[in-house]
């Protein structure tokens, strides 16, 4: 594994593997140009490297040369407009090559089409060492292919992160983060859930993420989700859970160097412990447990009725709200209890007793994990 900046790379392709990729693209482009003598055109920075391993392996005569694509600040700040330069030589009736080192979108095609739209060339094919197809958004016709790969960020080979890794002899793959311990936190009010959470992030170097939390600091940031999420409140209505699910997918995206994360007040229905295994999913993780923290109701009661005596939380001062709050926890949490349950992934924690007491039967319940 490579380290370029503050992120890993691990092997992708080999040398040997790029070496016979450009040996049978060399092959090809010389049976089909016949008796022309070809114009290879690199495109700079990224095509240095094939583009001079390539002419090496083409058995015929030909020309070689570069143009470069440079980044232009666009008008709005927020646009960046990349420009090929350097087409200086005349063309006319020429064979002409592209050399390009990936094809992600297409957009670097849509540049390359814009400059030569008044050359008359006799005609202009495109070669790139690799290609992206789930990225592809264009129609031009990529007339030979190295290697495909999937949509997934490399280095190597002429490709940087950043200015670096250009210089590496073989490809490299974004190694995506591992998230290991990820853990959905519930306990009822009182059960003393956010204390433990605490303790467990230090442990286990896990991202606390109270949903509660996230709404108020998007919203006071003004953030697009956080402005959107607000639309809704504002109007009355429920947030989606889409909307939650993006910034849920921002919090864990913020947070690559974590071992996990232990989520707090989502999900709350079926619906929302789907949506949630399907961005775990999407990040090569999964949900490892739901863990409950277990106190009898009386403990609750009389624990929030002791807080409510110093901490002014009026929720905490009258037992039948207490009540109440315990009984519709139980009925939320319960389908979720199942949901959980059926993929052996329910942890019931006792949570009375110390603190320190209830921090090591959680840590021993993770472990095990
Ligand atoms: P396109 O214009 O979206 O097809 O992207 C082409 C350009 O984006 C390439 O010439 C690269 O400079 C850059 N690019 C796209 N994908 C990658 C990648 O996986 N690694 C490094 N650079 C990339
Ligand atoms: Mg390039």
């Amino acid at each position: 594994m490579i380290k370029l900046h503050n992120k890993y790379f691990k092997p992708f392709i080999s040398a040997k593997k790029i070496d016979d990729a450009l040996q049978r693209m060399a092959s090809e482009i010389a049976e089909d140009v016949g008796d022309e003598i070809p114009v290879f055109i690199g495109i700079l920075n990224g095509s240095f490297m094939l583009t001079s391993d390539f002419v090496k392996k083409y058995p015929k005569t030909c020309e070689v040369t570069f143009i470069k694509l440079a980044s232009y600040e666009g008008v709005k700040s927020t646009e960046d407009i990349q420009r090929l330069i350097g087409l200086t030589q005349d063309l006319t009736d020429r064979t002409v090559i592209i050399l390009e080192d990936i094809i992600d979108t297409g957009n670097t095609l849509n540049e390359v089409y814009r400059i030569f739209k008044n050359e008359k060339v006799k005609s202009l094919k495109i070669a790139t060492l690799f290609y992206k197809p789930e990225a592809y958004k264009k129609d031009f016709k990529l007339h030979y292919i190295g290697i495909e790969i999937p949509n997934k960020f490399i280095v190597g080979y002429g490709l940087d992160y950043d200015g670096l890794g250009r210089n590496l002899p073989e490809v490299y793959q974004l190694k995506e983060p591992q998230y290991m311990t990820n853990l959905v936190l519930f306990g009822p009010p009182g059960a003393g859930k956010g204390t433990q959470a605490e303790f467990l992030k230090e442990q286990y170097n896990l991202v606390h993420i109270s949903t509660g939390d996230m709404f108020r600091y998007n919203i006071k940031n003004k953030t697009a989700l956080g402005m959107l999420a607000k639309s809704y409140i504002e109007k009355g209505a429920l947030v989606p859970d889409q909307v939650t699910i993006d910034m849920l997918n921002a919090e864990v995206e913020k947070n690559t160097d974590a071992n996990g994360f232990i989520f707090d007040g989502f999900p709350r229905t079926n619906a929302q412990a789907e949506a949630l295994d399907a961005l775990m999913h999407s990040k090569d993780s999964q949900i490892n447990a739901m863990i409950a923290l277990e106190v009898d109701d009386e403990v609750l009661v009389q624990r929030l009725l002791e807080r409510g005596k110093t901490s002014g939380r009026k929720d905490d001062a009258n037992e039948s709200i207490i009540r109440n709050r315990i009984k519709v926890y139980y009925q939320e949490t319960a389908i979720l209890k199942e949901y959980y349950a059926a993929q052996n992934k329910y942890y019931g924690v006792n949570g009375v007793g110390s603190i320190k007491d209830i921090t090591v039967r959680l840590s021993h319940t993770i472990d095990k994990i």
